[in-house]
């Protein structure tokens, strides 16, 4: 096997954590060769709270992906997610004086270099800076400019950055576990690229991934990415409340959450009575089915009017016209679509990952779009450029803009 086409994604979620294998063939086709997912202990609502814990559930996943694929694992590209994930539109433009010039590369990414000064700041850092379109003149709009003749390149980019100690604890937790981290793909930037199709982005879609300790969300446009954010708060909040309302463990919270819950209490029927141990108890009560779905209810309302209001404050939600895409594994709620529509008024989906062969009996399911995404994002720059994972990526400034490039090039 050709390893400068082998590409290993790590999904260090809240609840699990997933190591794939791709193999990109000529055509650009990923096929998934190796799976690995340990369940995630040491993070509390994205965030590193025992990384111990953290390696030894990156140890377990990568081993088991690298059994499954008889691939030796030296380089990972990791998921960040988290509540310190931010965005911001920036746009900037390069003037060539009053003759026209072939557009290259360089001057990409020297306006790409000059967005990233405007937002330097000490603690943060930045992850992606995704051009979103180029003007050229002041009216030509064009999606590559390269090698277009112009006298003024004007670009607007989305960036997400994240606090600089999240990343710093991420990538060092990842590497005590005995990977390189090649790079980072932020969650809802992942997610997108494994379940969100052209047609959708032209009407304007919103993709929310509610996790287990996170909901990330993003509204993408015509013009690629509007608007991207993560909440601290997730399937584990359903849990909790289950547990705190009932007085039983989480273990068993989670079990009737999985084996009873809906999205729904209009949409309740069969009711049942369901057995559970009160912490300390060995003798059982029984509780109403209807009591269940109203704690699941209450809460992923909650979650759900959240990101609705942010997205009406930020003057954002009117543009999504395309529909709603739910993912991340609390997506897997029965009638979960039903209580999104009646909260956002917009056509909702559950969306599973595609563009992807192999494991699909493991991982076609809402809660691994990240893991395939990442791949995907990965995988048209490692086209262009050939880039080799198995190599650390140098911190200097060509190495900088290298990784800008691949960046642009790999939503071209
Ligand atoms: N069938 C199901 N019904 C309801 N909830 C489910 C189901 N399957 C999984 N979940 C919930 O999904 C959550 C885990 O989702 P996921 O695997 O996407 O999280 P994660 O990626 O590890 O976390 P995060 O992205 O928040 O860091 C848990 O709270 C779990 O209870
Ligand atoms: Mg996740």
């Amino acid at each position: 096997m050709k390893t400068n086409n082998v590409i290993v994604a790590l999904d260090v979620g809240t609840s699990k954590t997933v190591a794939l294998v791709g193999d990109i063939d000529e055509l650009g086709d990923l096929t998934i060769i190796g799976y690995g997912e340990a369940q995630t202990k040491g993070i509390d609502k994205g965030l590193i709270s025992n990384p111990n814990d953290v390696i030894r559930s990156i140890k377990e996943a990568v081993i088991q992906a690298s059994n499954s694929s008889g691939v030796k694992i030296s380089s990972v590209i990791a998921n960040l997610g988290g509540p310190h994930i931010e965005f911001r539109n920036e746009a900037d433009f390069l003037s060539f004086g009053t003759t026209q010039k072939d557009i290259t590369d360089f001057d990409i990414s020297t306006l790409s270099q000059k967005v990233k000064e405007k937002i330097e700041e000490d603690n943060l850092k930045l992850i992606h800076i995704i051009p979103k379109r180029f003007i050229l003149d002041d009216e030509n709009e064009v999606v590559e400019p390269v090698n277009c003749l112009a006298s003024k390149l004007e670009g607007e980019f989305h960036l997400i950055l994240t606090k600089l100690n999240t990343y710093s604890n991420l990538k060092r937790v990842i590497e005590m576990a005995g990977v390189k981290v090649a790079d980072f793909v932020a969650n809802p930037i992942a997610s997108t690229y494994s379940t969100i199709f052209d047609e959708e982005k032209e009407m304007g879609v919103l993709l929310i991934d509610i996790g287990g300790g996170t909901t990330d969300y993003t509204v993408v446009g015509p013009n690629n990415f509007e608007y991207t954010k993560a909440l601290p708060v997730g399937g584990n909040n359903i849990t909790l409340d289950i547990s705190h309302r009932f007085k039983i463990p989480r273990k068993d919270a989670e079990k009737i959450k999985i084996e009873y819950g809906i999205a729904t209490l209009e949409a309740l029927e069969n009711e049942q009575e369901i057995e559970v141990y009160p912490i300390g108890s060995d003798q059982p009560i029984y509780i109403s089915h209807y009591e269940l779905v109203d704690t699941i209810e209450a809460r992923l309302e909650q979650i759900l009017t959240l990101v609705r209001e942010d997205l009406e404050r930020a003057q954002i939600f009117e543009k999504i016209n395309g529909g709603i895409v739910l993912t991340g594994g609390v997506a897997n709620t029965p009638h979960i679509k039903d209580l999104a529509y009646n909260i956002f008024k917009r056509d909702v989906r559950i969306g599973k990952p595609t563009k992807y062969k192999g494991f699909s009996d493991k991982i076609n399911a809402p809660q691994y779009v990240t893991a395939v995404g990442i791949m995907l994002f990965k995988k048209d720059s490692f086209r262009h450029k050939e880039l080799d994972i198995a190599e650390p990526q140098n911190n200097d400034f060509s190495g900088f803009i290298k990784r800008i490039l691949d960046k642009i090039k790999s939503i071209f």
